[in-house]
């Protein structure tokens, strides 16, 4: 396998605390990926370590065979990684057009995600065009953080807990746009504590207890073995 990118045992520490212990994994072109484990178990710090945004005291970040890391984290948005926070980021008093056009205005790449084509993505968050973003639910929320990073025309985007915190209809709905960015061609590294979310999406697995990979593998291989999922997951 060719890596997009390659994360090799980075650790990760916020000050004394040390979070990650060794965690390595890859992401091939167009490959769905999904980092799944409970609460706390530092899914988000392997994002922010990738982003640059927490870098690893040690290990390495490597992106097309180049190695980033501890690059600052516009220069890993400008080589092509786009990061979805878990806290969404909108501007509350901002609209939606004035969040993603904000968004475009900062956007250092060039390609095929312009507002037009995120509204073609999201007919809702056309819908709510003039709303503020403190107004929009949760659901909504979500599309416009994932539509504000799309504008940066990533190729390769972090997901980090989409489906947190929403209606299980609306998750389903995100399921099938997330199914879409995939089908057309956009790699995708996703964390999830949810197993069904990752299961329906993901191509590989890797489940994070305490800082470390404990398990990698296909994930049709834990949709097929529930004892498995039973012993990684308690499911
Ligand atoms: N800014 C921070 N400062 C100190 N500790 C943190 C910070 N962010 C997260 N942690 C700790 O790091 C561990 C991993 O957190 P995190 O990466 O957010 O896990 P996950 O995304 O899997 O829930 C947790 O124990 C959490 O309390
Ligand atoms: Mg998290």
């Amino acid at each position: 396998m060719s890596a997009l990118l390659e994360v090799r045992d980075i650790h990760t520490a916020y000050g004394q605390s040390r979070v990650l212990f060794g965690i390595s994994l890859e992401v091939a072109p167009q490959e769905c990926v999904c980092l799944l484990g409970r609460n706390g178990v530092g899914k988000t710090t392997t994002m922010r370590s990738i982003m640059g945004l927490t870098p690893p005291s040690s290990g390495r970040v490597t992106w097309k065979g180049k190695e980033i890391t501890g690059w600052a984290p516009h220069r890993v948005a400008r080589a092509g990684i786009g990061f979805v926070p878990e806290d969404r980021r909108i501007f509350a008093e901002l609209t939606t057009w004035e969040n993603l056009d904000v968004a475009r205005q900062v956007a250092g790449r060039p390609g095929g995600w312009d507002i037009p084509a995120v509204y073609r993505l999201f007919p809702k968050l056309e819908e709510l065009r003039d709303r503020p973003g403190g107004f929009l639910s949760g659901g909504e929320q979500q599309m416009l953080t994932i539509a504000r990073t799309l504008l940066g025309n990533p190729e390769l985007l972090l997901l980090d807990e989409p489906s947190e915190g929403l209606a299980p209809l609306v998750v389903e709905q995100l399921l099938e746009r997330v199914l879409e960015l995939k089908q057309k061609g956009l790699t995708i590294l996703l964390a999830e504590q949810g197993v069904e979310f990752s299961l329906a999406v993901a191509d590989r697995v890797y489940v994070l207890e305490k800082g470390e990979v404990r398990y990698s593998g296909s994930a049709a291989s834990l949709r097929d073995d529930a004892a498995l999922r039973h012993q990684l997951l308690a499911l």
